[in-house]
């Protein structure tokens, strides 16, 4: 029953978010826009993606910290993504006030760095990143889905970010 509830609210946000888009084009309609996305109602664009990832994971240390990474550096940005997305959790538990990346948020996001500075997830194996996502369905549904299926990182394959020495991995 509650599920059913919850589903109907879904919709209703859904429409209501259609409408709103399509009816207002003023800051309500990109905030109700930008909610959908977050939630996952709409998908992101590419060029969302990369500006979110620029946005959202600047709040603690510059871009050079992901223009930099490289797979002798850790394990792959999907990993790594996982991680930051915990630590918010844990500082929010302890008082912090920062906004939690949503699911989505971090699909695209994960998408955007691997697109821009490299996916070394072939190296590491699907096991290995399984477990190091310690149950993130998002990321992990990521992980298992091949580049072809991965929209922002296909448009991005071809692309490389300022300061970023890309790494590409060519799969065995
Ligand atoms: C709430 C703060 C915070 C946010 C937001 C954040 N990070 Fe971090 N990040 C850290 C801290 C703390 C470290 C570890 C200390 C350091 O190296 O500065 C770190 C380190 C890293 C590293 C280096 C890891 C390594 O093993 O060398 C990468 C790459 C990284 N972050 C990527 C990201 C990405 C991608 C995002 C956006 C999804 C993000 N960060 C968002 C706090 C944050």
């Amino acid at each position: 029953m509650k599920k059913s509830w919850w589903a109907i609210g879904s919709l209703f946000f859904a429409i209501a978010a259609a409408i709103g888009v399509l009816a207002i084009p003023n800051p309500l309609g990109e905030q109700v826009l930008a909610e959908a996305k977050y939630r996952g109602y709409i998908p992101y664009t590419t060029d969302d993606a990369v500006s979110l990832a620029y946005s959202r994971c600047t709040t603690c240390h510059n871009a050079d910290k992901m223009l930099k990474y490289c797979a002798r550096c850790g394990p792959p940005f999907i990993v790594t993504v996982h991680s930051m997305k915990k630590y918010v959790e844990l500082l929010n538990q302890k008082g912090g006030q920062f906004k939690p990346f949503s699911d989505a948020e971090a699909v695209a996001i994960t998408q955007a760095w691997n697109g821009l500075v490299g996916n070394w997830e072939p190296g590491w194996g699907l096991k290995n990143i399984h477990k190091l996502l310690q149950g993130d369905q998002a990321l992990m549904r990521l992980a298992e889905t091949p580049l072809e299926n991965r929209p922002i990182e296909m448009a991005l394959k071809s692309k490389s970010a300022p300061g970023a020495h890309k790494e590409t991995f060519t799969p065995q």
